[in-house]
């Protein structure tokens, strides 16, 4: 009976409040804790039983983000657990009911200002697993205004690729790129991934002004309202990385590097050869920085039909992770749109608001500790740096994983909602 009345009382509220309601109780993620002390993420409340259900066993983002200590020894409880992921095949059964799917995650409800509406935001996602959290990216980066391009891999499982094709087939400004590369790391198909997809997004028919690229362990820091505050501030310009290159940094394109197999990790890698390469053509001043960036429509036009910009691309291909000096170089040369004029200082990861990437080196110095764990150097950030996360003032941030901690992922998707939700209703009272 109690229950009823909280149910009716739900359905008498706002619509708004609502929709956030049930993001909360269905979206987020819904932790159980079994017998052999596993937890499963379950981030779609599948079942209406869910509605039952604490989102994520009662974790108080609130309480996170305020840093107390109760919830935060809460969510490193959970992180002690096996935490179990949702699977390839579960987002593939899930998605095949686009309208449900579409009802259960909120998809139709997102509310956006006018504001939003007349500056849609293209988005270049090149992912190659983990669907589940391929789809909390694009839940977190959603309006229907926006145009969003999915880039998987060649390699990526048949299972992870149909769960991309469910996405496309479910909604109308979701598309998988027209041509997909087997991506190697640090090898030039992974610039031509994201240039394949800025092909495409550039005859589409959304008249986007700005795109943006992500991997699939990014996750926005900024509602789609602040991105596009800030998005019209850039005015016209671009946002990246752009330094002057060290003499260790300098060895990725002054010789040739070869596609070889390598034991470990990656098993294919760009590796040094002898050869000494030809300095870029057309004078071209080599600036480096890194794979992500906030380009322009324009610059994005002049990169895919400029002879230089065309004649630099095919040089690129056989230096060293090419993507991290291309977009960095490309911004610079005089007279392109948005252009960096050459003499202004080095735009480094802290003045270009595009990614924060947290190294292990750099921590306690430029940034707090990481609070989750490291891998490569890089945090993967823990639940006690959900404030600081959302205060530094970048615009996304990596790397996430679920399986390191569920509680981050889940508050920031939280925050996020709760701030668009507030910017919307502040624009239109
Ligand atoms: C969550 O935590 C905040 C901050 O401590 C508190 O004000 C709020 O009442 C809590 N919410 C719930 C539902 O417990």
């Amino acid at each position: 009976m109690k229950r009823r009345c909280a149910v009716l009382h739900w359905l008498r509220c706002k619509f708004y409040v609502f929709v956030v309601s049930l993001f909360v109780v269905l979206k987020l993620v819904c932790v159980k804790i079994s017998m052999d002390n596993s937890i499963y993420i379950e981030p779609y409340g599948p079942t209406h039983r869910s509605l039952r259900a604490q989102p994520l066993n009662g974790i108080n983002c609130t309480a996170i983000y305020e840093l107390e200590p109760v919830e935060i020894g809460k969510s490193l409880e959970l992180r002690r657990k096996n935490i179990v992921e949702v699977d390839d095949g579960s987002i593939v059964s899930f998605t095949a009911d686009c309208k449900n799917y579409m009802e259960q995650r909120g998809y139709n409800e997102v509310i956006v200002t006018d504001e939003e509406c007349s500056f849609p935001i293209a988005y270049s996602l090149v992912v190659h697993k983990n669907s589940a959290m391929v789809e909390r990216i694009l839940r977190a980066i959603y309006t229907a205004r926006n145009i969003y391009c999915i880039h998987y891999d060649q390699k990526s499982s048949k299972k992870f690729i149909a769960a991309m094709k469910n996405l496309e087939k479910c909604f109308p400004n979701v598309f998988i790129a027209s041509k997909i590369e087997s991506v190697q790391y640090a090898h030039i198909t992974r610039l031509n991934a994201d240039l394949n997809c800025l092909s495409d997004l550039l005859s589409s028919e959304v008249k986007w002004k700005y795109v943006i690229n992500l991997c699939g362990q990014d996750f926005p820091l900024k509602s789609n309202y602040e991105l596009v505050t800030e998005l019209s501030k850039l005015n016209g310009a671009n946002m990246l990385e752009s330094s002057r290159p060290s003499e260790m940094k300098k060895k990725r394109f002054q010789f040739r590097y070869e596609l070889k197999d390598v034991s470990y990790e990656y098993h294919k890698m760009p590796v040094k050869t002898d050869i000494a390469k030809d300095p870029p053509p057309h004078d071209i001043e080599m600036f480096v920085g890194s794979a992500y960036f906030v380009l322009t429509r324009d610059f994005v036009s002049y990169i895919m039909t400029n002879q230089l910009a065309k004649d630099f691309l095919q040089w690129t291909a056989d230096t060293y992770s090419p993507d991290e000096h291309f977009w960095a170089t490309m911004a610079r040369v005089p007279g392109v749109p948005g252009e960096i004029e050459r003499a202004e200082p080095d735009v480094t990861d802290l003045k270009s608001r595009t990614r924060l990437v947290k190294w292990n080196y750099l921590e306690g110095r430029l940034y707090p500790q990481c609070t989750g764990t490291h891998r490569r150097s890089v945090c993967i950030y823990g639940a006690a740096e959900l404030r600081w996360l959302l205060e530094d003032g970048h615009w996304f941030a990596n790397k996430f994983d679920p399986k390191v901690d569920p509680v981050i992922i889940k508050c920031l998707e939280e925050k996020l909602e709760e701030k668009q939700h507030q910017q919307c209703l502040k624009r239109v009272s």
